[in-house]
């Protein structure tokens, strides 16, 4: 199996205060690989690690970056950006407000593609008419002259994946694709991310605070807290076998497939931990119903033969 992404040990700073670190995810070829955790926790950070958009005045440092099969570590700045440009599809947390209001949609959609691609505009117009409709319009030609106001967001969120796909990337990152949704239509977009991933072989970053979105559309997935992924595998064997207490307790709280709009990640008892916060022991240390003296100054990280399950906790 080949890996669309691979991440070792990323750590991220904002000076002297560590906002991610310890972080590793392998997302495999055509996978959907879900990234959960509460606000702040440092999904968004982590996916702008991967693709070299890590906002100015923060530093990182990591073993390894190889995103769709270039190593990021040792690509020039302007290698990079291309290579992003043709490889990823990024869509930004609150992206349903993304697409310039008063910018009709046929003057936004092809502008990646025909400056990576090195296309005219009315190829790119060709291009977006059959990837609107592969999204969901059954009139592209109509949507392509509309402003992006006179969309819902539903809709908005359709073209913003479109416009994703224009390049035909290797990877999708999605960061909270529907939270501004009502719950059908999360529903219905995070079907069509589904629908995408299995018809295009595309792998998709999922990132989101919603574990039971989580379960139900990803392959793997990671928990992350306080800046850590605290355990990551398969979701099957996740959800049938958690291991780290966060995780337990994220699992009983919500039992079932539910999605509302706006929902934020259930409330465990006490405090989020700020990011790097005792990192030299557990970082769920101060909330974990389960801790010991010893959590406070380590914690031993666990990794299986397969290396399809992985946590970060002290308990066996
Ligand atoms: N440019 C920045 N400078 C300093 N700190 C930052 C910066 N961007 C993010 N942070 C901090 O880093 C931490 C992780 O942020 P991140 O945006 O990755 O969280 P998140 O998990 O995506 O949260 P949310 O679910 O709210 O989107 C937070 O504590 C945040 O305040
Ligand atoms: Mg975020």
């Amino acid at each position: 199996m080949n890996e669309t992404v691979v991440l070792k040990d990323l750590q991220i700073n904002a000076g002297d205060n560590i906002l991610v670190n310890k972080t590793s995810i392998v997302i495999e070829e055509g996978e959907i690989f879900g990234l959960v955790g509460e606000s702040g926790s440092g999904k968004t950070l982590t996916a702008k690690a991967i693709i070299n958009l890590l906002p100015k005045g923060l530093s990182y440092s990591a073993d390894e970056i190889i995103t769709a099969g270039k190593n990021m570590l040792t690509a020039s700045a302007e290698e990079k950006k291309e290579h992003i440009g043709k490889n990823i599809g990024y869509i930004p947390q609150n992206t349903v407000f993304y697409l310039h209001p008063m910018i009709k949609i046929k003057n936004q959609i092809g502008d990646g593609y025909v400056y990576h691609m090195h296309k005219t505009k009315k190829e790119a117009l060709e291009k977006a008419e059959a990837l609107l409709y592969k999204v969901g319009f059954k009139y592209p030609k109509i949507v392509l002259n509309y402003y992006p106001w006179q969309l819902s967001g539903g809709m908005r969120q359709r073209c913003n994946i479109a416009m994703a796909l224009m390049n035909d990337p290797k990877l999708i990152i999605a960061d909270e694709p529907t939270t501004a949704l009502d719950s059908t239509v999360q529903r219905q977009v995070m079907d069509l991310f589904r629908t995408i991933n299995e018809e295009m072989k595309l792998s998709i970053l999922l990132i989101s605070h919603n574990l039971g979105l989580v379960k139900h559309y990803s392959h793997s997935l990671a928990v992350m807290y306080a800046g850590q992924i605290v355990e990551s595998g398969y979701t099957n064997t996740v959800f049938s076998n958690p291991k780290h207490p966060y995780t337990r307790l994220l699992i009983e709280i919500i039992p079932s497939f539910k999605i509302k709009k706006d929902e934020r990640l259930a409330e465990i008892p006490g405090l989020a931990a700020e990011n790097g916060r005792d990192i030299k022991g557990c970082v769920f240390f101060k909330r974990c119903p389960k801790a010991m003296d010893i959590c406070k100054e380590m914690v031993a990280e666990h990794i299986d033969d397969k290396h399809d399950h992985y946590y970060r906790c002290n308990l066996k």
